[in-house]
């Protein structure tokens, strides 16, 4: 734990700006008027979620009495005021290993910032390797992100509004082991700009691969304006920590969470 921490500060030290290390406890263009997006948001399909099932995946912050979720809206309100201060819209999820928390992270992050006043949000799952935010929310999802590219579905016939104001989901049914090449074509850049220029005062949230284990995530950041890192406690060592910060653009670094920390969280008692 100590050995992570000191890992996370040296590279902090590296880099221009971070957050404040992050912890959570173990148990648990202009098409984009607002009048284009308010059509399509009317017309996204909504579906209800099963409480028991969330909170089994550990998504959170449907609970505000838990207090875990407090650990995110801490988190939430830390880096919208990162981001309106560095006028970024767009937030790419990775972490240096997998299994680190990064889905989970991103579906209570996107949550959370949809319970904020005035703040709508776009959870796309970009992870094309191993898609799991479906599976977290316990959402029935038609498509895939390559039937978009087959021109099988349109980018608003896959959107899912999970009973959350504000906040719409772009899920992914299907892995795709090819994915690499993909996540830097013009095709794929292409596609991201429809997502961001259609929803352009959203604040999209792309759930990514892990920056060692593939090349999908460095791929794709040039895409976003700012990366946050996760970090799970005893999931990476010290060296590829800072090897994925030194993978990373100094000027788009958020921060970083540890995840998984030993540390209780006791909340405000
Ligand atoms: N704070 C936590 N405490 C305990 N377990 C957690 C925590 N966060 C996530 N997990 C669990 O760790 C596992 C991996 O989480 P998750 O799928 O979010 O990681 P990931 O980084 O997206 O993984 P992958 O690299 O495979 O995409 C899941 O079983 C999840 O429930
Ligand atoms: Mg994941």
């Amino acid at each position: 734990m100590e050995r992570i921490k000191q890992a996370i500060e040296k590279a902090k030290k590296n880099n221009a700006s971070s957050l404040e290390t992050f912890g959570e406890k173990k148990t648990n263009r202009n098409m984009g008027s607002t009048k284009l997006e308010d059509i399509a948001y009317v017309q996204t399909k909504t579906v209800d979620l099963n409480t028991k099932y969330l909170e089994d995946n550990r998504i959170v912050v449907f609970n505000q009495n838990d207090v875990k979720s407090t650990i995110f809206d801490i988190l939430r309100t830390k880096i919208l005021a990162k981001m309106k201060q560095n006028d970024w819209k767009t937030i790419a999820v990775t972490s240096p290993t997998q299994g680190c928390g990064k889905t989970v992270i991103s579906v209570n992050l996107a949550i959370s910032m949809a319970r904020y006043d005035d703040v709508s949000v776009l959870l796309a799952d970009f992870d094309l390797k191993k898609p799991e935010i479906s599976k977290n929310l316990g959402l029935k999802v038609d498509y895939s992100i390559m039937d978009y590219f087959d021109e099988k579905v349109k980018l608003e016939d896959m959107l899912v509004n999970p009973g959350v104001p504000r906040l719409v989901v772009l899920p992914n049914n299907k892995a795709y082991g090819a994915s690499s090449s993909l996540m830097s074509s013009n095709k794929m850049n292409a596609f991201v700009d429809e997502v961001k220029n259609r929803y352009a005062s959203r604040i999209i949230i792309f759930d990514l691969p892990p920056i060692l284990a593939t090349d999908d995530a460095l791929a794709f950041i040039p895409n976003v304006d700012c990366v946050l890192m996760v970090v799970g406690n005893g999931m990476c060592s010290k060296s590829e920590i800072e090897e994925s910060m030194r993978l990373l653009d100094a000027n788009k670094f958020l921060g970083t969470v540890l995840n998984k920390s030993d540390d209780e969280w006791k909340g405000y008692v």
